[in-house]
């Protein structure tokens, strides 16, 4: 069969007022790496609320694969009996992340470090994707990694000794941080990483959460996380975990939401953390009426309700400097730039070119086939919205590209236009939001 007829449509129509609560599912962040320090622990780790997307499903069948025992309980917890320190061994079939970046790069860096060897693979998206970011780093601390020309999948990491090291990567990417600070578990001696902009933490949080020796400091204008193990290779012990809402995946729900005239939801769960709160910040900016309520602590994160409803949006000038805290959220937010009024313009967005797809190239062309002025640069994104009163043409079919946040962003865009917004392919959603089209049904929208 072709690639084509694998593929599974869906659309989106104008919608009535939004109304209700929705709950968010885990974390994709989180969830990845309670699952690789759950496995590298000694003990048993529970993991309440993972995300149970085909992403992280491909991290816990990699972690399988290396020794680590991961099942699902009938109450929902995941139980994970870890390896212990140095007692991940060589999988014997090559890992398959599919679409997960997060994974493949993170457990690169692990392996790196454990004095293993493994070959890295994925689905056409993934294999398109650079891996010299994390690549290069881990050689400067010693591994040995050869990849396929352009630094891309398949990757094969054979045992090697790491040395200690202080890295300043070249881009601001929490991926190729986590990377380093893995294959640092397996040193004796420091590991840091010195990062011109910061990103998000949760690897930090987590491996300070399991037993590691971590310390975080602001100098000279980096942000340096350092991995100590004064002792040998670091040893980690099991803990139980509630994983927090996903921010991204909130996104969603949230922006149709703000759209949808009339709207008044409640979203649950979601994580607040500085380096992820960058759309609600905006948002808030261009009139977005976002409230928070129920403000606590889950395993190091901050999670707060959202009530989130109908506003006038106005366009806004989005610095390059928040583009970290919001990097998987543009999407999102040029669908919420389309019903404004005014321009949005979206600076610093160099690293949409490599995400999923080339998420820059795909949201103007998705934008354009349904009538949406907009115009993109190699690294900025600017879209003229309809004002309070959408005029959105819709009526286009979005190509998708394999990419997850490209699918309902449009089907978004779907529910406050004119005629309905289709997408090529839904299956993607599964990745990283499984739960995308009960939560939008729960709400009122009907995207089918
Ligand atoms: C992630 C980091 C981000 C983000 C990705 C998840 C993570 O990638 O886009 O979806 O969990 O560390 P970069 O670190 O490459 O910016």
């Amino acid at each position: 069969m072709s690639a084509v007829s694998n593929k599974h449509p869906a659309s989106a129509r104008r919608a009535a007022a939004l109304t209700g609560h929705g709950r968010l599912p885990g974390d994709k962040s989180i969830s990845h790496r309670a699952l690789i320090l759950a496995s590298l622990a000694t003990g048993t780790s529970h993991i309440r609320g993972l995300l149970e997307g085909d992403d992280v499903l491909a991290t816990a069948q990699a972690m399988r694969a290396m020794g680590a025992a991961i099942e699902k309980h009938e109450n929902g917890i995941w139980r994970v009996n870890g390896v212990g320190p140095m007692g991940l061994k060589s999988p014997t079939a090559p890992l398959d992340f599919g679409n997960a970046g997060t994974g493949v790069r993170l457990v690169m860096g692990l392996v790196a470090g454990a004095g293993i060897e493994a070959e890295f693979i994925g689905d056409a998206s993934l294999s398109s994707r650079p891996m010299g970011r994390v690549l290069d780093p881990l050689r400067q601390m010693g591994a040995q990694a050869e990849a396929a020309e352009g630094g891309r999948l398949p990757v094969r990491i054979k045992a090697a000794p790491l040395l200690p090291a202080s890295i300043t990567p070249d881009v601001a990417s929490a991926q190729v941080k986590s990377a380093i600070l893995l294959a640092g578990l397996g040193i004796a001696g420091d590991i840091s990483v010195c990062e011109k902009t910061a990103t998000r933490g949760h690897s930090e949080t987590m491996l300070a959460l399991f037993g590691a020796d971590i310390s975080v400091t602001d100098e000279d204008g980096f942000h340096i996380v350092t991995l100590h193990n004064r002792q040998g290779p670091s040893r980690l012990t099991a803990r139980d975990l509630d994983v927090p809402g996903d921010p991204s995946s909130a996104a969603f729900p949230m922006i149709a939401a703000l759209t949808v005239p009339g709207s008044d939801v409640v979203l649950e769960n979601v994580m607040l953390n500085r380096q992820r709160d960058g759309l609600i910040r905006v948002l808030r900016e261009m009139g977005g009426d976002i409230s928070m309520t129920h403000k606590r602590q889950s395993s190091g994160e901050t999670v707060a309700d959202l009530r989130v409803r109908y506003s006038a949006l106005h366009g806004l000038d989005v610095a390059a400097d928040i583009a970290p805290d919001m990097i998987d959220e543009f999407p999102a937010l040029a669908i919420a730039a389309a019903s404004a009024q005014g321009t949005t313009h979206m600076a610093g967005l160099a690293e949409l070119r490599v995400k999923e797809s080339d998420r820059l190239a795909a949201m103007e062309a998705g934008l354009k086939a349904n009538g949406v002025t907009v115009e993109a640069g190699e690294d900025w994104l600017r879209v003229t919205g309809s004002g309070p009163n959408p005029s959105i043409a819709g009526g286009g079919m979005v190509e998708t590209h394999h990419d997850h946040r490209i699918a309902m962003a449009f089907l978004c865009l779907g529910l406050v236009a004119e005629q309905a917004v289709s997408v090529d392919d839904r299956a993607m959603i599964a990745t990283s939001f499984p739960e995308f089209f009960t939560l939008m049904a729960t709400l009122g929208a009907q995207i089918d």
